[in-house]
């Protein structure tokens, strides 16, 4: 089935935001990259101990945090003390780890998509998707385009049993040999692969099979024009501005 959100997707799509300039998956970031010219959005989310979904891409709070330890480990109060702003600071001093109904308000606000990756911590796939999906139930407007990816097999059959008109993407980095089979069994309309192990002919015949391809992470714009030209549909960048000021064929 074709969903219309797919047919929807914009050749360029802020990674985490617009992570080249802001901190990665915070509110500013998302900011940042409707500024630069993006349509669309790619952004990751698990859940707290208190089972309250936030965008944030690691297991643990230590990289884009002034704290330390597993989000599942900590309540969202204990998530809203921590700065998340360290990698770009002191401009975005005091941003804060959103939650995913934070997140879906700034990107209503903004008129944007979502591509929203699902990244649980390994065993708590189950838990993380159903929290996720209730949330998108009860925060997300109709009017918003969803599109939900994730590396986990798991995950996406999940979140397809529960929100069965959402469509789903397959996130990879190497392009696995059976990943036709994959994408049937998670129920998957795309594919979303690493930028390093693209190559003209998985393009084709991905394509060639039905399947939306987007790529990850691209920040030449080169680069960008090449899998355009081969067909990819999307490619997801840290930094709209340079792709947007390089594109060939905007469409
Ligand atoms: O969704 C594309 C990309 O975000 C996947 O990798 O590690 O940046 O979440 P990662
Ligand atoms: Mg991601």
């Amino acid at each position: 089935m074709m969903h219309s959100v797919l047919d929807q997707l914009p050749q360029i799509m802020g990674h985490r935001g617009a992570c080249g300039h802001a901190p990665e998956n915070t509110l500013s970031s998302i900011e940042m990259a409707a500024t630069l010219g993006s349509k669309f959005i790619e952004i990751d989310v698990c859940v707290t101990k208190d089972n309250i979904a936030v965008i944030h891409h690691d297991t643990d709070v230590d990289r884009c945090t002034n704290g330390h330890g597993p989000v599942l480990l900590k309540t969202l109060e204990e998530i809203k003390l921590l700065d998340a702003s360290i990698q770009f600071s002191p401009h975005f001093t005091g941003e804060k780890i959103p939650t995913l109904k934070e997140a879906i308000l700034t990107i209503q606000k903004l008129g944007l998509g979502l591509n929203l990756e699902l990244k649980p911590c390994k065993g708590w796939q189950i838990p993380t998707t159903e929290r996720v999906a209730a949330e998108l139930q009860e925060y997300l407007p109709e009017n918003v385009p969803l599109l939900v990816s994730s590396f986990n097999i798991e995950a996406l059959k999940k979140l397809g049993s529960l929100m069965p008109d959402v469509p789903l993407g397959y996130l990879t980095e190497a392009i696995p040999p059976d990943w036709e089979r994959r994408l049937v069994e998670a129920g998957c309309a795309s594919l979303h692969c690493e930028k390093d192990f693209v190559t003209k002919e998985n393009v084709t015949a991905v394509k060639a099979a039905g399947y939306k391809f987007l790529v990850y992470t691209v920040n030449d714009p080169e680069m960008a024009n090449r899998f355009l030209d081969w067909g990819v549909d999307s490619v997801i960048t840290d930094f709209p501005d340079r792709l947007f000021a390089g594109l060939q064929h905007i469409k």
